[in-house]
C-alpha cells in the first residue's frame, strides 16, 4: 500500500519535469492571497540555519515600481511583464534589533553570517519557485539582482544588514519551451571520492546547452555585456568585505 510520502513522489517527480524558466507571461493577475498564501507554506517548508529566519521577502506588484526594477535588471522585460517580482534578502537587520534591545553583543554582520543568511534566502527562493509552478505559475529567477545589489537595496528602502540575493518573477505563462538540458549523472555525481573528469568527459559534457542553444533573450540582456561579477565585492557593506585578507 503506498504511503501518503510515496503517493506524493510522483507528483514532486512530475513538478521536477514540468520545471522551466519562464520568460513570457499574460498580463493575468495571481489569485487574491495566494502570494502571501504561498510564502508563508514555504517559509515553514524550508531548512533555516539556527532556525534565525535572516530572510525577508519584498513584493513588487506596482507596475510603475516594476519598471524600475525592470531598469534595475537590466531591462529584463520579463520583470515588468510578470504582474509579480519577489526580492529575495538576507536580513541579519532584525536580528541585530532584537540584540540590540536586549543590551546583547551585536554579531551577524560578518562575512559567515552573510553567506549564512544569503543561503537562507536562496533555499527559501527555491521552495517558493516550487510552490508557485505547483500552482501551474512560471517563474524565473533574476541572477541580475547581483549586479544591482545596491540599486535594488536603496529602491526597495532596505535598511543596513539587508541585502538582496536574488529575485523572481511570478505569473502565468504564455509560452510552453521545452524542457532545457542538463549535464548528465555521471558528470557531477560522484561516489565516495570526486571522479576526475578526463579531458575528453569536460569536452562531452562542459555545457549542457551550447551557446547557440540559449535563450537569446538571456544573451541580450544587458547585465551580460555591462558589468562584471567581480565589481560586486566592491558594492558589499564594508563590515563584509573587511574579512577578505589584505593584499
Ligand atoms: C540564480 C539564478 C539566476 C538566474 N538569472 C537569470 C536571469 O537573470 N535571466 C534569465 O533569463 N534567466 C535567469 N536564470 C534562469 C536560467 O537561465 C535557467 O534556469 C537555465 O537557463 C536553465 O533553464 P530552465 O530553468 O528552463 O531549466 C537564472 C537562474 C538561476 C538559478
Amino acid at each position: 500500500m503506498n504511503t501518503p510520502a510515496q503517493a506524493l513522489a510522483p507528483a514532486f517527480a512530475e513538478l521536477m519535469a514540468a520545471h522551466r524558466s519562464i520568460r513570457d507571461y499574460k498580463p493575468d493577475p495571481l489569485p487574491a492571497g495566494l502570494v502571501d498564501h504561498v510564502l508563508e507554506d514555504a517559509l515553514h517548508g524550508t531548512s533555516s540555519s539556527g532556525n534565525l529566519n535572516l530572510i525577508s521577502v519584498v513584493k513588487t506588484q506596482d507596475p510603475a515600481r516594476k519598471e524600475v526594477l525592470c531598469e534595475l535588471h537590466g531591462g529584463q522585460p520579463m520583470v515588468r511583464q510578470a504582474p509579480l517580482v519577489l526580492t529575495f534578502c538576507a536580513d541579519s537587520f532584525r536580528t541585530r534589533e532584537w540584540l540590540a534591545r536586549r543590551g546583547a553583543r551585536l554579531g551577524f554582520a560578518d562575512l559567515v553570517s552573510w553567506h549564512t543568511a544569503a543561503f537562507d534566502a536562496m533555499i527559501l527562493s527555491q521552495t517558493a519557485a516550487l510552490a508557485f509552478e505547483s500552482h501551474g505559475l512560471g517563474i524565473c529567477y533574476m541572477g541580475t539582482t547581483l549586479f544591482s545589489m545596491r540599486g535594488i537595496a536603496d529602491f526597495l528602502e532596505l535598511p543596513e544588514n539587508v541585502l538582496p540575493v536574488t529575485s523572481l518573477v511570478v505569473g502565468w505563462p504564455d509560452e510552453a519551451p521545452t524542457q532545457r538540458d542538463r549535464l548528465p549523472p555521471a558528470a557531477w555525481i560522484h561516489d565516495e571520492r570526486y571522479a576526475r573528469p578526463s579531458g575528453d568527459d569536460i569536452h562531452m559534457v562542459a555545457m549542457p546547452t551550447p551557446p547557440h542553444r540559449l535563450d537569446h533573450r538571456i544573451m541580450r540582456c544587458r547585465c551580460f555585456t555591462s558589468a562584471s561579477p567581480c565589481s560586486l565585492l566592491s558594492r558589499w557593506p564594508s563590515s563584509w568585505t573587511s574579512l577578505r585578507k589584505p593584499g
